[in-house]
């Protein structure tokens, strides 16, 4: 069996993690995340989304958030934007790399960023052409890879379009997102062969939401294909509040502990990432959604 050797884990969880939680967090408690999330060796930490504080108010203290973060060397900060606006706010703080995201489904596309999928793709370009004027890095998202809240199935070949025309924009990577965490291996995988078709299998990151309990074994499947980009989120917070009914991402501790296990290296500590997640499961007085962090905490 093939399996890539390193897997490079983007940690979404102050972005894709929090953005759902009615309460706002405070931006400190944000920024301590994210510096317990840096000392465990994730490289790839989203810090949170220029996007309408109406439609997500959970995000609106990204540019405090930013702002304040002490960059480590060899770590990239992520934050996602919707259009010319969010690109605007970004560059005012600072930004080196922005996210932007697009779905395979006309009305998640529709609910997310009120607009159509080509609509998204001309304001993309907008993002693109500015983006590259400043030197940014931008990643891609396409939502909605494996199924959609509103629509169901999503025809894989529609996948496959959005993440090429995101790719063709200039995106250093694409992230395939199962919003919804309705995949199963078998689809995930022929999924990830109809996109490799169009983009570089080594391009592709692999965004899997576990609502349905898939998401690890999708992953492994994925990985067999030659995917070596997880995104995760630590604890397994999350959902996104376009998507009713989708639960958190994959839980980072869950991916790092079966990494480990197949011997693929990731560079992230355990122990320290654990710490990250009880942080903030203090801070939400929850427990914690990941079954690893549950097994080696000893906390049911
Ligand atoms: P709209 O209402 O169509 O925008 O929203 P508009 O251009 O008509 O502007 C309306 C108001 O929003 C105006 O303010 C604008 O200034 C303001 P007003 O005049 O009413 O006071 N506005 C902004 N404010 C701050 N930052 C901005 C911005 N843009 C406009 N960037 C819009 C369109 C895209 C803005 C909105 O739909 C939006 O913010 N959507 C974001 C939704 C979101 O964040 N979803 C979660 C992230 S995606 C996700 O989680 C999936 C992913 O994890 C992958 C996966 O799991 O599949 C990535
Ligand atoms: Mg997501």
């Amino acid at each position: 069996m093939q399996l890539p050797e390193q897997v490079k884990i983007v940690e979404v969880g102050p972005r894709d993690g929090l953005q759902n939680e009615s309460t706002p967090v405070p931006a400190e408690v944000k920024l301590e995340l994210i510096r317990r999330l840096e000392l465990a060796g994730l490289s790839v930490i989203e810090a949170g989304s220029f996007v309408s504080p109406k439609w997500v108010p959970q995000m609106a203290s990204s540019a405090e958030v930013f702002s304040a973060i002490d960059p480590k060397p060899g770590v990239s900060y992520p934050m996602l934007v919707p259009n010319l606006r969010g690109l605007e706010s970004a560059l005012s703080v600072g930004v080196k790399e922005i996210a932007i995201f697009a779905a395979a489904s006309e009305s998640f596309t529709q609910k997310n960023i009120n607009c159509s999928i080509e609509e998204s793709i001309t304001r993309y370009s907008e993002v693109m052409e500015q983006a590259r004027q400043h030197k940014l890095e931008v990643r891609g998202y396409v939502s909605c890879v494996l199924g959609c809240p509103y629509e169901g199935e999503i025809a894989t070949d529609k996948v496959a379009g959005v993440a090429r025309r995101l790719y063709d924009m200039g995106c250093y990577e694409i992230s395939l997102g199962d919003t919804v965490g309705v995949g199963t291996p078998l689809k995930a995988q022929r999924m990830i062969d109809a996109v490799a078709q169009l983009v570089p299998v080594e391009k592709l990151a692999a965004h899997f939401h576990d609502t349905y309990g898939q998401a690890l074994a999708n992953l492994f499947a994925v990985l067999q294909q030659g995917v070596s980009v997880i995104d995760s989120s630590v604890s397994g917070l999350g959902g996104c509040p376009y998507a009713k009914g989708a639960s958190g991402n994959v839980a980072t501790e869950d991916v790092l502990y079966m990494l480990n296990g197949l011997g693929i290296e990731t560079g992230i500590d355990m122990n320290k990432l654990l710490l990250a997640g009880q942080y903030i499961n203090d801070h939400l007085q929850r427990g914690s959604a990941s079954k690893v962090a549950r097994a080696l905490t000893g906390k049911d």
